[in-house]
């Protein structure tokens, strides 16, 4: 088993990631639960159809342990759900030295954590992440939250768990199109950080789609500790953690007017790097190489590299203008300045905006 620590001072905790590591989740989770009542927080698909929520039961002895099951999907990401955790969690009197554990894939594991930070002002929370998108990047560094129709998890709060277990295991399990959508983030950190990692990401693509175990455990714990670095020096996102942003306000923006989960999340993220990366050269501040590279990448990883073709670029801007890293309503972007690193830009020219998702747009 490998651990990494998220260094926050009083609120640091560890990822704990290995094979099989929750067959020992009784021993790991022992010191991270504070009190004897314990709510898990799952799917019908994770819990029942998969059946991941009865061996994380039996091994919580000596709790009053709960479950409370969300409806599957990134449509369910809402207000009205969250109401329903609410509303068992007092049916059960669940007080303030309760536990949540998240056991699922980002979208559990975002409005787990958000019922957490608000349920009696914030209770102990655990991210237990299933699909390889939560295990690189949703369950670590706090982000928490739901989606409003009018914009991608517009409403949400800073919120770090406690501690973040990672069994690489249950990723065989996970349907080919959500191994690619977690492949995006994985792509992500090798663009704005780390181009050795994109290198070898280079390297292994076929092992990874094929879900090569060492692959597999490898790109998880790169990812955990670069986004734990990341997380460690800017944890509200005042500066470098925009950077793990990157493709997203183009990917929100297609999210949102599809309809949540037409296109999954690492998909609008694929397509959105490419216009990120597009733009990028476009400005001159990158290689056109490192396009072509990405590009390539992605689509070894079944991704799409264009936006969908009934989306309009036009229809991308009003979505765009509600991102959350725009300051004073104006829009920021997170562009590449070189493989491995990212900087941030605003008051980029509309048309060339438009212009390049068009460029980036249908088959
Ligand atoms: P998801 O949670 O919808 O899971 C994808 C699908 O996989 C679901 O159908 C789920 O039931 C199923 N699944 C989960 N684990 C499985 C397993 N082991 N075997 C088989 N099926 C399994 O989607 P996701 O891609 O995990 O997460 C996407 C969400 O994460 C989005 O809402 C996105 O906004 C959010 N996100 C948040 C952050 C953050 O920092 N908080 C970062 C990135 C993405
Ligand atoms: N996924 C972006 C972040 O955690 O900041």
């Amino acid at each position: 088993m490998k651990q990494l620590i998220v260094e926050l001072g009083e609120r640091s905790y560890p990822i704990m990631i290995g094979a099989g590591v929750l067959n020992q989740a009784a021993e790991l989770l022992s010191k991270h639960l504070p009190g004897k009542q314990v709510m898990v927080v799952s799917n019908p698909n994770v819990a029942e159809q998969y059946g991941y929520l009865k061996p994380l039961l039996s091994q919580l002895v000596g709790k009053e342990v709960s479950y409370h099951l969300f409806p599957d999907g990134e449509e369910y990401k809402t207000q009205q759900q969250i109401d329903q955790l609410y509303a068992q969690l007092l049916q059960n009197k669940h007080s303030r030295n309760t536990s949540l554990i998240a056991l699922g894939g980002g979208v559990v594991g975002d409005m787990t954590g958000y019922a957490s930070a608000c349920y009696q002002r914030g209770v102990n929370f655990i991210q237990v992440p299933t699909t390889l998108l939560s295990q690189v990047d949703s369950s670590v560094g706090g982000k928490t939250g739901i989606n409003h129709p009018l914009g991608k998890n517009m409403i949400g709060a800073f919120k770090q768990p406690g501690l973040v277990l990672i069994d690489t295991q249950v990723l065989h399990s996970l349907p080919a199109r959500e191994l690619s959508a977690g492949l995006a983030e994985v792509v992500k950190y090798g663009l704005i950080y780390d181009a050795e990692f994109f290198a070898w990401l280079e390297q292994q693509a076929e092992a990874l789609m094929a879900m090569d175990d060492q692959a597999l455990a490898y790109a998880i714990e790169r990812c955990c500790a670069i986004k734990a670095e990341v997380v460690a020096q800017d944890e509200t996102e005042q500066g470098i953690r925009a950077w793990l942003n990157l493709g997203h306000t183009f990917g929100h923006a297609i999210e949102a007017s599809m309809g949540y989960g037409t296109w999954l999340h690492g998909e609008a993220v694929a397509a959105g790097t490419v216009m990120a990366l597009d733009l990028s050269v476009r400005l001159g501040m990158l290689p056109s190489e490192a396009l072509e590279r990405t590009k390539l990448l992605l689509q070894r990883m079944k991704l799409p590299i264009a936006g969908p073709a009934e989306l309009s670029a036009e229809q991308y801007l009003p979505k765009m203008a509600v991102d959350k890293k725009n300051v004073d309503g104006n829009i920021r972007l997170v562009l590449l300045e070189q493989l491995g690193r990212a900087c941030l830009r605003s008051a980029v020219d509309n048309e060339l905006l438009l212009q390049v998702i068009r460029d980036n747009t249908g088959a």
